[in-house]
């Protein structure tokens, strides 16, 4: 199976993860559409990629948003979710509601957004969870239950939608623009010392999770995984 035509639609497709993915199946000839909320953002992935890409701007946090763009794409070959908003912090001390919040983005932005679009037979949808789903640390219990939850819908949607296949890519610590508003020395500091912590020895770059996207998007015997993409992280951190 190759992306040669395909239709791809990448919700987060403007920043990170998601962009890379983007480029990555551009660069297999797929007609791909990125969607964000950032006018900007999306402007600029325009501008990187140039070719064979359309961009769109959506709120996963609004069904109605999603409903009008996919309504306006018509059924598609295959979908990826890579976006959404979390939050960390101590457990007793984090207002619920920003656990809420959390849920309601990156949870509920992918369960609304499967809902509101049409992935043809033999198709396939990519949902994004995180390390922490199954290794979680003080002050990350939102995030946490936010990633399993996504863990689980995954699986579950991989049978109900049938013969659209659905998997998870649950990444490690990936250098990606999440982390810019972290000082410089603050963000360089944590990747060293995460890079010294792994098993690979370097901090992910988004190339290595969309590699991982693309086979997903293309090996049809691939369903109701959880696929660990993060250097070895859940074993030694
Ligand atoms: N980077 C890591 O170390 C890491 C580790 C574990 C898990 N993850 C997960 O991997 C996924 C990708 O992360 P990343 O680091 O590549 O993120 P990123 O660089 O911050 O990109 C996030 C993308 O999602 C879009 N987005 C955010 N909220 C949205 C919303 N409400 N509606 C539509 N689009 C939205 C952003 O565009 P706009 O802001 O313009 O909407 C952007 O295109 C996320 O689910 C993240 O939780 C990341």
């Amino acid at each position: 199976m190759t992306l040669k035509d395909k239709k791809v639609v990448i919700i987060g497709g403007s920043s990170g993860m998601g962009l890379a993915i983007a480029k990555a199946a551009v660069a297999e000839q797929a007609k791909v559409v990125i969607a964000g909320r950032s006018p900007q953002k999306l402007e600029d992935a325009l501008a990187e990629i140039e070719d064979n890409v359309l961009v769109y701007p959506v709120d996963i946090t609004d069904m109605a948003s999603l409903q009008g763009f996919f309504q306006r794409e018509g059924e598609i070959d295959h979908l990826v979710i890579a976006g959404g908003f979390v939050k960390w912090g101590g457990f007793k001390e984090m207002p619920v509601e920003d656990a809420i919040a959390a849920m309601n983005s990156k949870f509920f932005g992918q369960y609304r957004a499967i809902q509101a679009a049409t992935v043809c037979p033999g198709g396939s949808i990519t949902l994004f969870s995180g390390v922490l789903s199954r290794r979680p640390k003080v002050g990350t219990a939102a995030v946490t239950a936010v990633n399993a939850a996504v863990e689980g819908l995954g699986q579950a949607l991989a049978v109900e939608l049938a013969p659209v296949r659905v998997n998870v890519i649950a990444p490690g610590l990936v250098k990606t623009p999440a982390y810019s508003a972290m000082p410089d020395g603050e963000r360089q500091a944590m990747y060293e010392s995460a890079a010294k912590a792994l098993p690979v020895g370097y901090v992910g770059e988004p190339e290595d999770i969309a590699a991982v996207a693309l086979m997903l998007m293309t090996n049809p015997y691939i369903t109701g995984t959880v696929i660990d993409v993060d250097g070895g992280s859940r074993l030694v951190q």
